[in-house]
């Protein structure tokens, strides 16, 4: 029993480091819910063949990073790499002509075979909104506002805007025919990874890290130059609007994202506090997917955050969590019986209540309610439960005489009233 470890490349998440991520969470949820944005939940498993279609074959993701296996029925079954062909496949499969503009956000697992590092796992989390139906510069000018400022909501400072233009099936034909041909005649000064990308994923090329490869690189032709005037002007007035918003960016023809179905724009904000793994929102526009799935021709764009890396770079603030408001020392077999009836009322308060559940004795209990910081404490002992009353007061030093209070158990009008003084604010009253 003793050697059951969990799989390589995956973490438990446990009680106080989860304080960080539902604070998280939160903060991220309230703005997507102000910015009119809806959840979709999609399955974990999928059919092999949607990434296969959807993603494409020749990445990486596909290629070598899929958790694939066949189900007691042979189905060859995979668990999802990423959000987006799945929420493609759930709009195609439940009828997308009534609703055709919409704006989605998913939260969940994900899983890819990588080499596990800092921000790096083979189960890891992300944030992912999508917006289907929407074709205008201002969508993609939207998303990434709306990507940038859920960073920004969270304090996180220093980001790098990156941002490209892939064209559109065109413009990305006709580059790649040319970049071809220079692959071909430049082959041997390539590193052995970009020689054989130029079979498989040619574009992925671009971005090769390799230093030689990327000095090579620099006497080929540029997709920007094969872009058509439409493309071209897209890109200018994204630039523009951007400007207009005061986001900041940097241009990175190199960037061409790791998955098939990007046109147009493509963008990701990294961040140097994250060492090697550096991404932490990565997206762009990719219109011909929900057609190529099988769909109507749906233009849609979206990005997802990965959220190992966003609590890496979330401040320290966020890991504090509730406090307690009530701690309920109680002892007896009376008194725990009322102890547990009063916690019961006392939760619908919306207050944070515990209650001890141990029968410790009343110096362990205060002890308890000490360290964890309770506003206030309520008593229960065998007096209090035969005369079916409580002892009530803030559980700070100063206020230790004036504050306290007996109320009767069925007495709910003083208890509010005293929650009312002492524990709400003003503008909960
Ligand atoms: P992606 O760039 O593959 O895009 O992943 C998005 C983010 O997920 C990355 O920037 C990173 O923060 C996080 N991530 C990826 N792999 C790992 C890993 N192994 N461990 C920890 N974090 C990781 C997509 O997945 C697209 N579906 C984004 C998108 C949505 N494009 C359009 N709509």
């Amino acid at each position: 029993m003793n050697n059951l470890k969990n799989l390589r490349g995956t973490v438990d998440l446990l009680p106080d480091q989860l304080i960080k991520w539902q604070n998280v969470e939160k903060i991220l949820l309230e703005q997507l819910s102000r910015a009119s944005i809806k959840e979709i939940r999609t399955p974990i498993l999928e059919m092999t063949e949607l990434f296969i279609r959807g993603i494409g074959e020749g990445t990486d993701v596909v290629s070598k990073e899929m958790y694939t296996f066949f189900d007691r029925g042979e189905r060859s079954c995979t668990l999802r790499p990423e959000g987006t062909a799945s929420v493609a496949r759930a709009l195609i499969q439940n009828g997308m002509s009534s609703n055709p503009l919409q704006k989605l956000w998913y939260m969940g697992p994900m899983f890819r075979y990588e080499r596990p590092q800092s921000g790096r796992q083979r189960q890891f989390h992300q944030l992912g909104v999508e917006f289907i139906g929407y074709e205008s510069v201002r969508s993609d000018v939207e998303i990434i506002a709306l990507a940038w400022d859920l960073l920004g909501k969270l304090g996180i400072k220093e980001l790098n805007l990156e941002i490209n233009t892939l064209g559109d099936f065109n413009d990305r034909f006709n580059f790649q025919k040319s970049f071809l041909k220079w692959l071909e005649i430049n082959k041997n000064s390539l590193d052995l990874d970009s020689q054989n990308r130029i079979n498989k994923n040619p574009l992925r090329i671009l971005d090769s890290k390799n230093i030689q490869t990327k000095k090579v690189l620099e006497n080929a032709p540029k997709l920007f130059d094969f872009l058509s005037d439409q493309s071209l002007e897209r890109y200018l007035i994204l630039k523009d609007q951007l400007d207009f918003l005061k986001i900041p960016f940097v241009e990175n023809f190199n960037l061409v994202r790791g998955l098939d179905y990007y046109t147009h724009t493509a963008f990701e904000i990294t961040s140097g506090a994250l060492g090697s793994q550096a991404t932490v929102c990565g997206g762009g526009r990719y219109d011909n997917l929900i057609k190529q799935m099988g769909g109507p021709e749906t233009p849609a764009i979206g990005f997802a955050i990965g959220l190992e890396r966003l609590i890496l770079l979330a401040g320290n603030k966020l890991e504090v969590g509730r406090q307690t408001d009530i701690y309920i020392v109680n002892k007896g077999l009376n008194a725990e019986s009322l102890a547990m009836d009063l916690s019961r009322k006392l939760r619908n308060y919306d207050l944070l209540i515990e209650l001890d559940l141990t029968g410790a004795s009343f110096s362990k209990q205060y002890k308890k309610a000490n360290k964890l910081k309770s506003k206030s404490i309520i008593v229960i002992g065998d007096d209090e439960a035969s005369n079916k009353e409580f002892i009530i007061r803030l559980f700070n030093k100063d206020s230790l005489e004036n504050q306290e209070e007996t109320i009767a158990f069925e007495d709910s009008i003083n208890l509010e009233n005293w929650l009312n003084s002492n524990l709400f604010s003003k503008s909960n009253l």
